[in-house]
């Protein structure tokens, strides 16, 4: 029987007593190293935590099962588990990216992966046919956000994957905004998901991870290898963290969504607020009439937090300019419109009433400086 997303936050593929004790909270398995009882015989199927341990493989079974995903890797944090995506091509392989990325994105690229000669390209992936006349022969792979970090630009998951696979490449999604919960990009034609599960998934602002969900065993296997050389996966503890996470993510999805519509209606009406990005979830981005009043604001919050990352239980804003996108290229940033009189909102789940009030009072104080 296959339960509903918001049993299998709770209980994975539905695996009653995994554990071996019955343990209701899968334990942590903290131990670096497993034994064997000859050589090559294993029983459990764990030697080193490195490549595998019984927490890490009980979160990543979980994470496949809300994906609809073949496997799953969990990594020590998102850009972990994207550097791995990105390890996948060689020298000449030509790369489309979405043109709004997460900052640490485009570092990656610009400063890491620049060593590996892959041809890299920005592209509009909002709209499939300006997408595919950017396809070449050498395009290996499409990589996308949706809603992108911060301007919310949304893609048709299944039209880039149609084009990409025509063209014989893969198509990446990073999943952080939406979750599972509201979208599962493998189901529309992806190949490759990526998250930073510090956010949403783990939701307490307490963990760094990250997760590669891979539609297909042969990736998965190629991954597999990957991830056991290169050797970036998760910990037991932040393993049971997300896991525990996890439990509640249909819950608080639905609280953030919820809380952060009626943040947009309290945005709408504001005379300082100029443009609104909304694409459902907890997330919105918006502009206010000058960088003094945006620097105001986030002087006078109180209530809401000061700091980069979003996804959690508290409200945090963030001043994308400066905090997540400052490796981006100014005139890439110009473009999207990321200035500085751009605030990114990561609405929590408090009580909306007591997040509206602050934003208020805020607004007010920045106003009167
Ligand atoms: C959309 C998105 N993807 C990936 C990352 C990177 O994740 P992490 O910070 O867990 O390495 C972030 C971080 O903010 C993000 O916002």
């Amino acid at each position: 029987m296959e339960y509903a997303i918001d049993t299998r936050c709770i209980h994975g593929e539905g695996h009653k007593n995994a554990d071996e004790k019955c343990a209701i909270s899968y334990p942590i398995y903290q131990t670096a190293s497993f034994s064997h009882l000859t050589p090559g015989h294993n029983p459990n199927g764990f030697d080193y935590s490195r490549e595998s341990n019984p927490t890490r493989a009980y979160l990543e079974e979980t994470v496949s099962s809300l994906e609809n995903a073949y496997d799953t890797i969990a990594y020590a944090s998102g850009m972990a588990a994207i550097s791995a995506a990105f390890e996948y091509f060689r020298p000449g392989d030509h790369i489309l990216l979405g043109e709004d990325l997460y900052g640490g994105v485009v570092r990656l690229i610009n400063r890491v992966s620049v060593k590996n000669g892959y041809e890299i390209e920005f592209a509009d992936t909002t709209d499939p046919e300006v997408l595919r006349k950017k396809i070449r022969p050498s395009t290996r792979a499409v990589y996308l956000e949706t809603p992108t970090n911060p301007m919310m630009r949304v893609s048709d998951i299944r039209a880039v994957a149609k084009a990409a696979h025509e063209a014989g490449a893969l198509l990446i999604v990073d999943n952080t905004f939406m979750t599972p919960y509201f979208q599962q990009p493998i189901r529309e034609g992806a190949d490759l998901v990526v998250h930073s599960g510090t956010k949403y998934l783990s939701g307490h602002n307490d963990t760094v991870c990250g997760f590669l969900c891979i539609a297909r065993p042969e990736l998965a296997e190629t991954f597999r290898i990957l991830s056991k050389t290169t050797g970036a996966t998760l910990g037991p503890f932040e393993c049971w963290l997300c896991l525990r996470g996890l439990k509640t993510l249909a819950l608080r999805m639905e609280r953030h969504r919820s809380n952060a519509e009626k943040v947009r209606e309290w945005l709408k009406g504001c005379p300082q607020v100029e443009k609104i990005y909304y694409a459902g979830s907890g997330m919105i981005s918006f502009t206010v009439a000058s960088a003094e009043l945006a620097l105001g604001i986030l002087k006078h919050i109180r209530l809401i937090t000061f700091a980069e990352s979003l996804g959690g239980t508290e409200s945090l804003l963030t001043y994308p300019v400066l905090q997540t996108h400052p490796d981006v290229p100014a005139e890439q940033k110009e473009k999207l419109g990321i200035t500085d009189t751009l605030l990114r909102l990561s609405v929590g789940i408090e009580n909306p009433d007591d997040i509206i009030r602050d934003l208020e009072q805020a607004f007010r104080q920045a106003a009167q400086a």
